[in-house]
């Protein structure tokens, strides 16, 4: 199916990016990359920060919002809901699927019920004592474990516990912390990989599966800033059937949640083979140095044109998402 495309020529593009959630500085870099690509063909873009605008007066200046927001506010649902209440479009998920995708406890329990491997997890519950925690985690998953923000990005205030005592640490420390929520995941042993999913002409595209390992203990956010601490190959060196599985999960988890546009889904992939769902992106990372724009040139696109195929996106929403 090949659909008709939006003519951008005359638009007035809004790229929002900065906002206030911890993830501001990828999504600053995000935003500036997608803007100088936009200007680069020949587009009337500028660069709008949501921590500093007025949603109310946005109408008056664009005509649609490119978003490389990431994190609580930008990929959760609420800045779509704002920009769905002052009439305008905006690329990649509505309000629901943003939700789905950014909270993760909300999206494993949706990958469980259709029975799709992603690692057992048990909730931070600040009503209930660190011991009793510890006795949960102990009787469930055993140690280590990894522990993260259920709603958190960017591999921010995430880490490995290898024993009580050092998950007694991270639970004391993350009832301090910004998020509001943490989580105990089974700790899965393998090579993080991730699979870009872009909509190209009003066809979901599968893009090549990418495939890093760390040299420190896990993907954290040095190594996910710093090429010199990571090895990573694209496409994936793995197996065939393994990268296939990838792929299929992906597209999978797009439909699941009801995803739009453009979506990353990251995976750990164990020594076993076993290929189990970490979590999803609805707005991936968009710097040309990005996992996704990496993806998308060893599947034959260039920078700019991805770019343009996620504006693109703003145009070919139905009428009506959750
Ligand atoms: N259960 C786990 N077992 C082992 N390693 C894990 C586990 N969960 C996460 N990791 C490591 O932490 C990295 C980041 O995890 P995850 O993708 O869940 O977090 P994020 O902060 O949402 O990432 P993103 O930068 O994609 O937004 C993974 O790539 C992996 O290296
Ligand atoms: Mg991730």
């Amino acid at each position: 199916m090949s659909a008709k495309l939006r003519d951008l020529t005359d638009l007035r593009i809004g790229v929002l990016c900065g906002g206030d959630s911890p993830e501001r500085a990828g999504s600053l870099a995000s935003g500036d990359h997608a803007h100088r690509a936009l200007l680069s063909l020949g587009l009337n873009s500028e660069l709008l920060d949501p921590a500093s605008i007025r949603m109310d007066l946005l109408p008056d200046r664009i005509d649609v919002a490119l978003l490389a927001l990431h994190g609580p506010g930008g990929e959760d649902g609420k800045i779509q809901g704002s920009l769905e209440t002052v009439g305008i479009p905006y690329t990649g998920s509505g309000v629901l699927a943003s939700a789905l995708g950014m909270h993760k406890p909300t999206f494993k329990g949706l990958l469980t019920q259709e029975r799709i491997d992603t690692p057992r997890w048990v909730m931070v519950d600040p009503k209930i004592s660190v011991e009793s925690t510890l006795s949960m985690v102990r009787h469930t998953l055993g140690f280590p474990v990894f522990v993260k923000p259920a709603s958190g990005g960017g591999s921010l205030a995430a880490g490995i516990a290898k024993d009580e005592h050092a998950l007694r640490a991270m639970i004391e420390a993350a009832q301090a912390d910004q998020y509001a929520e943490f989580m105990v995941e089974e700790y899965v042993q393998g090579i993080a990989c991730t699979v870009g999913l872009v909509e190209v002409e009003g066809r979901v595209r599968t893009l090549p599966v990418h495939d890093v390992e760390p040299k420190g203990d896990f993907y954290d956010y040095a190594s996910k800033h710093d090429a010199s601490l990571r090895t990573e190959h694209c496409p994936s060196i793995l197996p065939a059937p393994t990268t296939d599985t990838m792929k299929y999960l992906a597209d999978r988890v797009l439909r699941l949640i009801g995803a739009h546009g453009v979506l990353r889904v990251d995976f750990m992939v164990g020594a076993s083979g076993r290929v189990t769902v970490l979590e999803c992106n609805t707005v991936p990372g968009l710097s040309e140095l990005g996992n996704l724009a990496t993806m998308a040139a060893a599947g034959g696109i260039p920078y700019p044109t991805l770019v343009q195929h996620v504006l693109q996106t703003a145009y070919t929403k139905p009428a009506y998402v959750p």
